[in-house]
């Protein structure tokens, strides 16, 4: 099986199944004419995070990590009108591609976008008094996964859902002794993961357009 094959599966199903509408394509021309990196989720991706919010009936999801906004507003559609995503970013050029992404989807809205480093907007979230959260999204920089999973099990609700991105990273996370950061993060990651009572969490590893990588998925369970 070759990169080719996958990226063909991903079009043949998602003309069928995802159907990705004018907005959400153009969030991505515009974050790419922006030069953002084409780093957000595939269009599968995105409806899996739609579907996952839908299935736990979600009104308040976090993101960690925007970008242009396309996994956000993925996200934002699957609430109802009285919902809201918090959506975390470093990057000011991101944020703003995002705003006006988020403008022309009609959800902007449903959306607070914070700007600042995560690791500080974070304890800001907590200190508002903002949360709990039914489904939190991890999709920034790899190496604070775990400061970002602590986070995370502080702002949840309890039935609530963690999904962290790329933690698969083409297999380079089997790699003890990398000296990529985010390989080490994701590292960390897993084994808090693993230790931590309060979750019950897989890896769901996937492979299409965007090549080879995975999901985690963590319940929250007490
Ligand atoms: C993989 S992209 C997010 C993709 C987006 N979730 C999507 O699928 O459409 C990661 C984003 O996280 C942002 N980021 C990186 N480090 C960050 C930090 N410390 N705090 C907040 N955002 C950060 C990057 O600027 C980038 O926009």
């Amino acid at each position: 099986m070759t990169p080719e094959i996958w990226t063909a599966v991903d079009d043949y199903f998602g003309g069928l199944l995802v159907k990705e509408d004018a907005a959400l394509l153009a969030a991505v021309e515009a974050s790419a004419a922006a030069g953002l990196p084409p780093i957000q989720v595939s269009p599968a991706q995105g409806k899996f995070l739609h579907l996952l919010a839908r299935m736990i009936s979600a009104r308040s999801v976090l993101e960690i990590g925007t970008l242009g906004a396309y996994s956000t507003i993925w996200l934002a559609r699957a609430l109802p009108e009285d919902g809201r995503v918090v959506t975390l970013e470093v990057n000011p050029k991101h944020a703003e591609v995002s705003l006006r992404n988020l403008a022309r989807a009609g959800v902007a809205n449903k959306v607070d976008l914070r700007l600042g480093k995560a690791l500080e907007t974070l304890p800001q979230l907590a200190g508002e008094g903002r949360g709990p959260f039914d489904l939190i999204f991890i999709d920034a920089n790899k190496s604070d996964i775990p400061e970002y999973f602590a986070w995370a099990l502080k702002l949840a609700r309890l039935g609530g859902v963690i999904v962290s991105d790329n933690v698969v990273r083409k297999g380079a996370v089997l790699d003890a002794n990398s000296g990529d950061a985010d390989i080490q993060g994701v590292r960390r990651f897993a084994e808090m993961a693993g230790r931590e009572k309060r979750v019950s969490s897989t890896v769901l590893q996937n492979v299409g357009g965007k090549g080879y990588d995975g999901f985690a998925i963590s319940l929250v369970v007490e």
